[in-house]
């Protein structure tokens, strides 16, 4: 017997209630006299917050690194990078005595208005997925564990316990979870965190289909499931549904409701037993891991470059990077007091944090710099500080802007009402930009800000999101061409809410959110709706200039099974050195449901010196190719013509090849009575069943309206009227063609069909 097995064999019922239900706020049951050690936890992501009192939920976390949130390290398009800061922060968990970090969080971005958009990847499920992937296999290459969250369709922080999120199939399947799809089927998490809300009516804790069959059954899952903190409510329905460990503890009347419904007999013990062998499974790997200790000023370093990748330079007209300046104004309170991080669990306890104006004054190279705070800590209405702003900037070359949306617009628990920054901030940037022409707006935020009202005085804008502790360094090295900014939006930065995709459904009403977007989230809404938009997904300046030869493919004509891999050419024709991230996106334009006008299926950055030339080579397999078909209940291809775009951006794209799609998928049979003649005529096997039925029928029905028997396109109007009736219809219009009451002939077609 292993050693999971000889545990449970010694578990007294008691026991195994008990270690489905935290200990403490940030630990599991240890059972000493079987050697089950206490797992521990603590939340993450882009750092480890180890609380020190294990029975407080908040209060008193240890310092550790605060890398850059996950809208910053998204946009790095770089998921090496990803890797190597998930083993950093893997080092700090050990050091700190942690076994389990939660993170990474991997919900889409559905609207930008999400409070807690900081801590999530992107608007685009493959980007996600591949964060996703490099992140969990980066901290459990340590031998520290992952917590994937929030599963699933968090995508808002308004009444995040109690809304229930109502969506589709397709876009659940194909937006919502493939990142954590991805994720589980790739680098194995230890454990997945359950999300608060309800989706499709069941809690998330609750919520056997997504939990049991989708999770662990599909996608063959094999840690366990945690709940959010708190998000449990009816214990034994959770364990039932297949939540493994509730969190946070203790909760003695929880393990007791645990032991009477087995001794009930409402809750059969082997489900218990399964989610004790997933815990322990996991608490005994976790012992292997060997001690060690972290380096706090490496980590800042690393911190520091993982921020500079993950900023993207959205407008340049040529003021950046600063060179030669002898005077600058140093303008927002931001550039004293970083806004490197978000509010709410994920809020890290730092080792150290870079002031941006300081480590802006390392790199100027003597140039005067003036300061002006420029706007409040609150949102009160300050003319004399933008007074003061404007007095600087007028007297300086170049003007730095530092603007972070603050705190209480953006946070883990609520979300925003629009995407503006604060009144007084707009006016601050249009008083500095009348003034002076070359002003640098940076901005400090988590997700999309509205611009309008403002871009247009500027000379440059960098986002350098939620930066982590070591930002104010890496805004130095940008602005000053220390390292050339590669970073691409991996969120679309709309005009205005009004045109976003989750505009008339968001936040929802009595606590029922309504996708009714569907899958058009991101760039597929604003391409779908064929609307212009601030910035799109996927842009991002640089220094130096890039050229991109035509992609090529080594076969034109590909098996869904067998994938294709498209090559390309960049180049950098500029003259400092420099990373292009090469987009590629695929377009289904013929498909028996409605598809996205594109979606990205891969992607590669690559760093090039002036004048040089590399090859990228991007695989797609059936996935990039396939949808999710809800009749069939399975991703399926069809064959036809697929076309590959590769673009700098979802609007920018550069060239394209078209292949030939070979679909392997054999699809069983899905008509039922309500299918119409086209639909009868569309699938391969009721064509053939039906086809002694259908002649005499459409014979008698086209005498009756007219048309051709044949079904040709001689009246079309009269034809599409016969294809969009039920066959059991066209039975009837045919009167006595058809022997038989026409519902009772089609239900033998389709039992002929399923024999
Ligand atoms: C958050 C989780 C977090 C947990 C523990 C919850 O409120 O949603 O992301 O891991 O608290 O702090």
């Amino acid at each position: 017997m292993n050693r999971v097995d000889t545990a449970l064999a010694h578990m007294s019922l008691e026991d195994k209630a008990a270690l489905c239900t935290g200990a403490t706020a940030w630990n599991t049951t240890p059972i000493e006299r079987l050697g089950v050690p206490p797992l521990v936890v603590a939340d993450g992501p882009h750092g480890v917050r180890k609380v020190a009192d294990a029975d407080s939920m908040a209060i008193g976390a240890l310092p550790a690194t605060c890398f850059p949130t996950a809208s910053a390290t998204a946009s790095a398009w770089d998921p090496d990078l990803l890797r190597e800061m998930g083993a950093a922060i893997a080092e700090e968990a050990i050091a700190l005595g942690v076994d389990v970090v939660l993170g990474p969080g991997i919900n889409m971005k559905r609207t930008p208005a999400c409070g807690r958009n900081f801590e999530y990847f992107s608007e685009d499920p493959y980007l996600a997925g591949e964060c996703a992937v490099a992140y969990v296999e980066g901290v459990q290459s340590r031998g520290v564990g992952t917590s994937v969250k929030h599963f699933a369709v968090n995508n808002q922080e308004t009444r995040r316990m109690v809304v229930d999120a109502v969506v589709d199939e397709r876009a659940l399947r194909e937006i919502y979870l493939p990142a954590f799809e991805a994720a589980v089927t790739r680098a194995h998490p230890w454990t997945v965190m359950c999300s608060y809300n309800r989706i499709n009516g069941v809690h998330g804790s609750q919520n056997h289909r997504l939990l049991t069959e989708i999770l662990k059954d599909e996608w063959g899952f094999d840690g366990f499931v945690v709940s959010d903190w708190g998000a449990v409510h009816d214990r034994v329905a959770s364990l039932a549904a297949g939540l493994d460990l509730e969190m946070p503890g203790p909760r003695d009347r929880r393990v007791r409701a645990v032991v009477d419904a087995v001794r009930d007999g409402s809750l059969d013990e082997s489900v218990l037993d399964d989610s004790v062998r997933r815990i322990l499974t996991v608490a005994f790997r976790a012992e292997e891991t060997p001690a060690g200790t972290f380096d706090p000023a490496a980590h800042h370093a690393l911190a520091r470059r993982v921020a500079a990748a993950g900023m993207v330079l959205l407008r340049n007209d040529g003021v950046l990077p600063l060179r030669d300046v002898s005077s600058l104004a140093v303008i927002g309170r931001a550039a004293k007091e970083a806004h490197f991080q978000g509010g709410g669990s994920s809020h890290i306890a730092t080792t150290m944090v870079d002031e941006p104006l300081t480590e802006l004054a390392k790199l100027a190279g003597g140039a005067a710099i003036s300061y002006a705070e420029g706007y409040p800590a609150d949102d009160a209405s300050r003319p004399d500080l933008i007074d003061e702003a404007v007095a600087a900037a007028r007297s300086a070359e170049v003007a730095l802007l530092f603007v972070a949306l603050p705190g209480w617009k953006e946070m883990e628990g609520a979300d925003r009402d629009d995407l503006d920054l604060t009144s007084q901030q707009v006016a601050l940037i249009k008083a500095v930009t009348a003034v002076q022409p070359r002003t640098v707006v940076i901005l400090n935020n988590g997700s999309a800000v509205a611009m309008d009202d403002w871009i247009d005085g500027t000379a440059a804008v960098l986002e350098a999101w939620m930066m982590g502790q070591a930002g104010g360094g890496a805004i130095a090295d940008v602005l000053f061409g220390v390292v050339n900014p590669s970073g691409r939006l991996a969120e679309t930065f709309p005009h205005r809410l009004a045109d976003t995709p989750a505009y008339l459904n968001h936040p929802g009403e009595q606590d029922v959110v309504r996708y009714g977007e569907g899958m058009y989230i991101g760039y597929r809404w604003y391409d779908a709706r064929e609307m212009p938009v601030l910035f799109p997904f996927g842009h991002g300046l640089s220094y130096t200039t890039f050229a991109c030869g035509a992609p090529r493919v080594s076969e034109t004509v590909v098996r869904d099974v067998d994938g294709v891999t498209v090559e390309v050419e960049v180049t950098n024709t500029g003259t400092v050195a420099g990373a292009d991230v090469v987009q590629v996106y695929v377009a289904d334009r013929k498909a028996s449901l409605e598809r996205p006008k594109k979606e990205l299926k891969g992607f590669a950055r690559v760093e090039l010196q002036p004048g040089e030339t590399k090859t990228v080579r991007i695989p797609l397999g059936f996935r990039a190719f396939a949808f999710y078909h809800p009749g069939h209940a399975r991703w399926i291809t069809e064959s036809g013509e697929v076309e590959i775009l590769v673009g700098a951006s979802a609007t920018d794209i550069r060239g394209s090849v078209t292949v030939d799609l070979v679909s392997t998928v054999e699809l069983a049979s899905i008509l039922t009575p309500l299918s119409t003649l086209g639909d009868w005529l569309a699938d391969p096997r009721g064509r053939a069943v039906s086809a002694s039925v259908l002649k005499p029928a459409m014979a008698a029905l086209t005498q009756a309206v007219g048309g051709d028997p044949d079904n040709g396109v001689d009246n079309q109007g009269q034809n599409l009227y016969k294809m969009s009736l039920p066959l059991a219809d066209v039975l009837a219009f045919g009167g006595d063609a058809v022997a038989g009451d026409p519902v009772e002939v089609v239900a033998r077609l389709l039992g002929e069909l399923r024999a």
